[in-house]
């Protein structure tokens, strides 16, 4: 009988071939802004894709248990389809916006990520220099404060936790307190990674997770993956639990009273919680779904938008994340009545093949295909973008699925 290897031992064949292998440094980067090469974000995943360990690459990719939110978040997009208008004049596009008060050059954010270093040594710094360079908005994960202080961090930047600062009212002043003598815009606070998910691709591939705060994959000369005593893999079978309560609206409450930042509260996909979120005074919400890697079976969040613009109903902004890969799909949130869109893998993409000048084109390029969306479209302003642009249709999720 022919052996069928597992999906596990095909990764580990497949990593020892490309470190035994002389192709390993010459796996072709094209220029940058090469379109030929590197015309849309996907063309950045699969660049991506070959230069870094299968086992990173998994980690950035992989959704929820089985994945069904992770196809959906793009596979939802056709449901939606834009309704042009034309004779209009679209000689001049401007695709700026206003957030809370402040001009932003573009609607597309960088959404936090955690694990950077898995896919680029200090990732962190990288992709907050990229968003510099591209002058987009910039939810930072940490770890970066030295260079967020300096005259050439990104404007426009956030600070996120998943409520870990939260557990004594004294641990949250302090969290406060240093982000109030910064020049942060204000507190991302993630809602919806209370507890570990199953992530079972990494479950299968024995990751660590901490090896993606140290900096790569470890692994010995035959492509082995090194562990040692005290490392935790990624497990089920482990029932769930926290040592601490986790954070409820009361914390939310309990932060709003003690600080004038900002407040984002970032995994929200109802409209119950976006009234919840007004009413404990947040500043504006991120309908999110983690990019489907908590919580299975949400369906999409470009779904999930319209009922939370609705209970929204103009007294906090709504912003949106999961699945924006082109132009279209952020046209189309807005038009639903989205303020900003952010993404997280297509950066990552551009962070993992080219550092901070790739997390600055990827942001380029959805920037300026939103552009040329809205022209082609009869919108020249935001501001024109309404939600007679769009019409949802019948369709069924057997098309296939583009990641
Ligand atoms: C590798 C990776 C790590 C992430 N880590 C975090 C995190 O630490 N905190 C968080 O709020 N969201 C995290 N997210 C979710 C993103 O912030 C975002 O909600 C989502 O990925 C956007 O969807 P997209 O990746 O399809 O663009 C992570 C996403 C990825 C891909």
């Amino acid at each position: 009988m022919v052996h069928a290897p597992s999906r596990r031992e095909m990764i580990r064949q497949f990593a020892a071939f490309l470190l035994a292998s002389p192709l390993m440094a010459e796996i072709e980067k094209p220029d940058l802004k090469d379109s030929t090469k590197l015309a849309n974000v996907f063309d950045f995943r699969e660049l991506a894709r070959r230069l870094i360990d299968p086992v990173a690459f998994d980690y950035m990719d992989e959704g929820g248990k089985d994945e069904i939110s992770l196809a959906e978040n793009r596979l939802a997009f056709r449901r939606l389809i834009l309704r042009p208008r034309f004779l209009t004049d679209v000689h001049q596009i401007d695709v700026s916006t206003d957030l809370l008060g402040r001009k932003l050059d573009s609607p597309v954010y960088i959404c936090p990520a955690g694990g950077k270093n898995c896919f680029r040594l200090a990732g962190e710094e990288e992709t907050a220099r990229g968003a510099a360079l591209a002058n987009a908005m910039y939810i930072s994960n940490g770890g970066v404060e030295e260079y967020l202080a300096s005259s050439e961090a990104p404007a426009h930047w956030w600070r996120y936790t998943t409520g870990g600062q939260f557990h004594t009212p004294d641990a949250m002043l302090d969290f406060v307190e240093r982000l109030e003598d910064s020049s942060c815009t204000g507190i991302c606070f993630t809602v919806d990674s209370m507890l570990v998910s199953h992530r079972e691709r990494s479950i299968h591939n024995g990751l660590v997770r901490s090896w993606c705060n140290l900096g790569s994959i470890p692994r010995d000369e035959d492509g082995e993956l090194v562990s040692n005593p005290n490392d935790r893999p990624w497990v089920t079978g482990e029932y769930p639990g926290r040592l601490f309560p986790t954070p409820t609206w009361e914390t939310v409450k309990q932060l709003r009273d003690i600080t004038e930042l900002k407040i984002m509260l970032k995994g929200l996909m109802t409209a119950e919680d976006v009234e919840m979120a007004v009413q404990v005074g947040a500043d504006t919400v991120v309908v999110s779904n983690h990019g489907a890697r908590q919580l299975d079976h949400t369906g999409s969040t470009i779904e999930a938008l319209p009922e939370c613009v609705r209970a929204a109903a103009g007294r906090i902004p709504v912003l949106v994340d999961g699945g924006f890969r082109r132009g279209t799909d952020i046209l189309k949130a807005l038009a639903i009545g989205a303020t900003a869109v952010g993404i997280a893998r297509p950066y990552l993409w551009g962070l993992a093949c080219y550092g901070r000048d790739g997390v600055a084109r990827v942001l380029e390029l959805l920037k300026t295909e939103l552009a040329l969306d809205m022209g082609m479209s009869g919108v020249a302003r935001m501001s024109d973008i309404k939600p007679s642009l769009v019409r949802w249709r019948n369709w069924s999720y057997e098309g296939g699925l583009q990641r």
